[in-house]
């Protein structure tokens, strides 16, 4: 049986399926079983910032499984207190501390149990198109009859209000308010990104009550929108979840905290949280998203990306939108059908809800790259 078959056969399908089986990428290159080359303009959804196959990741990683690929966290570990002492240095002042973890999902469960933990309080405020993944605590965060109806009853304390207005966000605090959880760009919402001066107001609002926010910048991180962290652009967390591109591609994930976070010990754990061989592809990826500018080109490119796409005159477009390399094009009609025409003529885009196709390239793209990706979307959407 061929690898469609049997993905199809043996996994619970959860997944909406690509009819293409992908076996092989480099750079900003993707490559099927039938030796077809696309241009990824996904990522492996925000993962592969770095690029894929990249050398020196993939040396870190050998090199440190060798060595010592596991280490529990009640051990000592050079390579964890390496990464540690690096993301603190790397991450807004307000941050000096981090829990590590495995995924998305798992950084904003850590989130929202500190931000209990530390105010003794229960309820949190999240956003209405919000993601914040899928694990039970998360998921509660997370917006959305299809991903939570399955799966009730949710965990209890949570309440959604409208993104980007204040106003509802103020009117729904409470005493028992510990903590405010949103994106900095909604990502799988529709790549909607908030107004500065929102979340200065929500940081003021914040400040006032003892409220702790909680960025979850898990698909905005590592350079994605122009700068290391989004955050930089808009105000400092208390709580910063990352996660996906932290270690170039090896699952990881990481809560970043200030000093108002106070947890017990023994209170949150996690047996594969800051493994050595995490670490190692954690220092290498950010060794290189650092020394290569990733960043400032995605903040470039992404601006070329955008204009390109802004001047494409074409009546099914509603709105480009978009920051640094996460854009965002909503349709006038279901963008489904174009994200398949695309893929078949060689570049792999995302969904965002119905309507918007989503971009996240690897912030290694080049010019000529995103040159053939804009071709290809004049060319079906015409
Ligand atoms: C903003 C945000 N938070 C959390 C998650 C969940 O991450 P994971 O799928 O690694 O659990 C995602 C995944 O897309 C995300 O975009």
């Amino acid at each position: 049986m061929n690898p469609k078959e049997l993905e199809d056969r043996y996994e619970l399908p959860v997944y909406p399926r690509r009819d293409i089986v992908l076996v092989r990428g480099k750079g900003a290159r993707l490559y099927d079983d039938q030796g077809r080359e696309y241009i990824d303009c996904a990522s492996n959804v925000g993962v592969s910032n770095i690029g894929h196959g990249h050398e020196e990741v993939a040396k870190a990683i050998y090199d440190q499984y060798v060595t010592l690929g596991n280490c529990y966290g009640m051990f000592y570990n050079p390579v964890r207190a390496r990464l540690a002492e690096r993301l603190v240095a790397l991450s807004p002042p307000r941050l000096k501390r981090v829990f590590f973890c495995n995924s998305g999902s798992e950084a904003v469960e850590g989130g929202l149990k500190f931000a209990r933990a530390s105010t003794g309080r229960g309820e949190i405020i999240a956003a209405m198109r919000g993601f914040h993944g899928k694990t039970l605590g998360a998921l509660a965060a997370t917006w959305g009859e299809e991903y939570q109806k399955p799966f009730m009853p949710m965990m209890p304390g949570l309440k959604h209000v409208p993104y980007n207005n204040f106003q509802k966000l103020s009117d729904a605090v409470s005493d028992e308010t510990a903590a405010v959880i949103l994106e900095l760009v909604q990502g799988e919402g529709g790549v909607r990104v908030g107004d500065k001066a929102y979340f200065q107001q929500v940081r003021e609002l914040c400040d006032q009550k003892r409220i702790l926010l909680i960025l979850d910048e898990v698909q905005t991180g590592f350079g994605r929108t122009g700068t290391l962290f989004a955050c930089e652009q808009f105000v400092e967390p208390d709580i910063l979840c990352v996660a996906k591109s932290l270690a170039g591609g090896v699952p990881m994930g990481a809560v970043l905290c200030s000093e108002a976070v106070k947890v017990p010990v023994k209170s949150h754990t996690s047996t594969f949280g800051g493994n050595p061989l995490a670490c190692a592809a954690a220092l290498a990826s950010l060794e290189i998203i650092v020394r290569d500018g990733l960043s400032e080109k995605a903040r470039v490119l992404g601006g070329y990306f955008l204009n390109e796409l802004r001047a494409i005159k074409n009546q099914k477009i509603r709105e480009v939108r978009g920051l640094g390399l996460m854009i965002g094009i909503e349709l006038k009609e279901k963008a489904g059908p174009y994200v398949e025409l695309l893929m078949e003529r060689g570049v792999i885009v995302l969904l965002a809800g119905a309507t918007v196709m989503r971009l996240l390239p690897p912030l290694v793209i080049s010019r000529e790259e995103i040159d053939i990706a804009l071709s290809a979307l004049r060319e079906v959407l015409a």
